[in-house]
């Protein structure tokens, strides 16, 4: 498919990863092995979406209730991570080509600082970039990032930078890691699994969501091209008539 086979894309899709550790269960393979497969699916239809014309994409690929999983785990998904990391420096012209801005949203505590030092600067040397924007959840949790919004306010109240009522939706919404980036229109979830799981909240309020039995390392270009055709069909009302 191309971006003219819709005759209309969602602005924002958020992606939920789901389904590794089934997929490797299945196949009598290790956990990290699932994740591994994932990384690639991740990269597949990150690179896809971009081709079609989708101008922000975000992937969950690490959430702060995550660290409860075994440390082998927690160690083989940060390390895929890692090594997406050092790919997407390697091939940085070849992103800049494509105009690929990547931001990395949650929280930098607990995450390595050789990671936090990669992150930062492929924020920094993407961030001239708008055709693409691509963000990848790290150490991300929806409550955990409205707290972190309240606290800035809060801080900023008691500094008497801020009046209470000035508040609006608008000033929460600057303080959220998306910033300015549009709310998020299409949310895929794979893996039969129907919750949102704490993945951006504030900014699904109106969301379309879109579920399959599917286990993330066997999603497919065509399972998005669904996913796309099922959202054009929705009649969104945002509350009204
Ligand atoms: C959920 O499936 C998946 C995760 C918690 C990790 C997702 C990580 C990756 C796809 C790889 C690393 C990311 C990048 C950006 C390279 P699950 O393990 O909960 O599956 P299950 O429900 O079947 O156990």
């Amino acid at each position: 498919m191309t971006g003219s086979d819709f005759t209309v894309l969602p602005r924002h899709v958020a992606v939920i990863m789901d389904g590794n550790g089934r997929w490797a269960k299945q196949r009598g393979l290790s956990r990290s092995e699932g994740h591994i497969e994932g990384a690639k699916t991740f990269r597949r239809i990150g690179e896809y979406a971009g081709d079609l014309g989708i101008k922000h994409i975000t992937f969950y690929a690490f959430s702060t209730e995550n660290w409860a999983r075994p440390q082998q785990e927690v160690a083989a998904i940060m390390h895929l991570f890692g090594d997406y990391l050092n790919e997407a420096y390697d091939r940085l012209e070849e992103n800049r080509a494509k105009g690929i801005r990547l931001r990395f949203i949650g929280d930098r505590n607990g995450i390595s600082k050789e990671l936090c030092g990669l992150m930062d600067t492929l924020e920094g040397l993407t961030a001239d970039m708008d055709k693409v924007n691509l963000n990848i959840a790290i150490n991300y949790g929806g409550q955990q990032e409205i707290t972190h919004a309240v606290q800035s306010i809060a801080a900023d109240v008691k500094a008497g930078l801020l009046r209470p009522e000035d508040i609006t939706k608008e000033t929460i919404e600057a303080r959220l890691y998306t910033g300015e980036q549009p709310p998020v229109d299409l949310m895929i979830r794979p893996s039969g699994e129907q919750r949102i799981s704490n993945f951006l909240l504030w900014q699904s309020a109106y969301a379309e969501f879109w579920y399959s039995d599917v286990l993330w390392p066997d999603f497919t270009e065509r399972h998005f091209d669904e996913a796309l055709k099922a959202y054009e069909k929705r009649n969104r009302r945002f509350g009204g008539i």
